[in-house]
């Protein structure tokens, strides 16, 4: 699945371009972290690499193959809970993976654990506070045992203890093995989280570097009036 090359990608909805030639190669470690201005293609870039919608044109290539091998998750902004209990809202979610009902449970119970929701399984999910619904999102897309994980800015309505949880998570997803790659507005979390940056604005990749190198010295001007423009306030109210 993995170096991902992503080569000319283009989705232009009528009478506008929003990635325009979009290049980029991504390796299969570590947690990339997606920056750029609003409504620069970040969400619709991670949106695209599920196929959840077509691009207009442009290539991926999975490693030698031209579909991932279908080990890629996804946990949106706002997680699309089903109206049952924690537990239901993970073992629905293996049902279609080729295993039986026992291993289903046992993997429903050990994610829900490493989430820190094991004591929630039998609440219904409606019951859970924002942090938690995030976390029950992760143990779903964790219990999928994904290569790719993408992520839409999986803290944005979050207070800070409930952030610091979701980022424990995600460091340890990467630590088992799982490629991660996510958006985020906050400044805060990219220093902590991201291996590498990928700067995304004018529909296309300015910059992508190692993060450390990124936050030193950016290379393109977009991405140093960014981090200017950006850092008083995002990093104080994280959204
Ligand atoms: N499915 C879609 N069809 C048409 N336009 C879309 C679609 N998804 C997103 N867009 C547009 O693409 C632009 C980038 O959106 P988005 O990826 O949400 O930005 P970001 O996440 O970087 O803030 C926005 O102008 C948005 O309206
Ligand atoms: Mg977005």
């Amino acid at each position: 699945m993995f170096p991902l090359h992503i080569r000319g990608l283009r989705f232009a909805p009528v009478g506008r371009v929003v990635l325009d030639n979009l290049d980029l190669v991504l390796s299969g470690e570590g947690i990339s972290v997606i920056l750029g201005p609003n409504g620069a293609g970040k969400s619709l870039l991670l949106r695209l690499l599920a196929g959840l919608i077509p691009a207009d044109s442009g290539q991926l290539l999975w490693g030698e193959a031209a579909q991932p091998d279908g080990r890629l998750a996804m946990v949106f902004q706002q997680p699309m809970l089903l109206r049952m209990s924690v537990f239901t809202n993970v073992e629905f979610a293996l049902r279609p993976q080729p295993m039986g009902a026992a291993d289903r449970r046992a993997r429903t119970d050990e994610v829900l654990e490493r989430v820190g929701l094991a004591h929630r399984a039998k609440d219904s999910a409606r019951l859970l506070s924002g942090g938690e619904r995030q976390r029950l999102a992760l143990a779903r897309a964790w219990a999928m045992r994904p290569r790719l994980l993408l992520l839409d800015e999986p803290t944005a309505s979050l207070d800070p203890s409930a952030t610091e949880a979701v980022e424990t998570i995600v460091r340890e997803i990467r630590t088992e093995g799982a490629k991660v790659l996510m958006t985020t507005h906050n400044l805060g979390q990219a220093t902590r989280l991201a291996d590498d940056i990928i700067f995304l604005a004018e529909g296309r990749v300015q910059e992508h570097e190692t993060a450390q190198r990124f936050f030193a010295r950016p290379q393109s001007s977009a991405a140093r009036a960014f981090l200017q423009g950006e850092l008083p306030w995002r990093i104080t109210f994280d959204r």
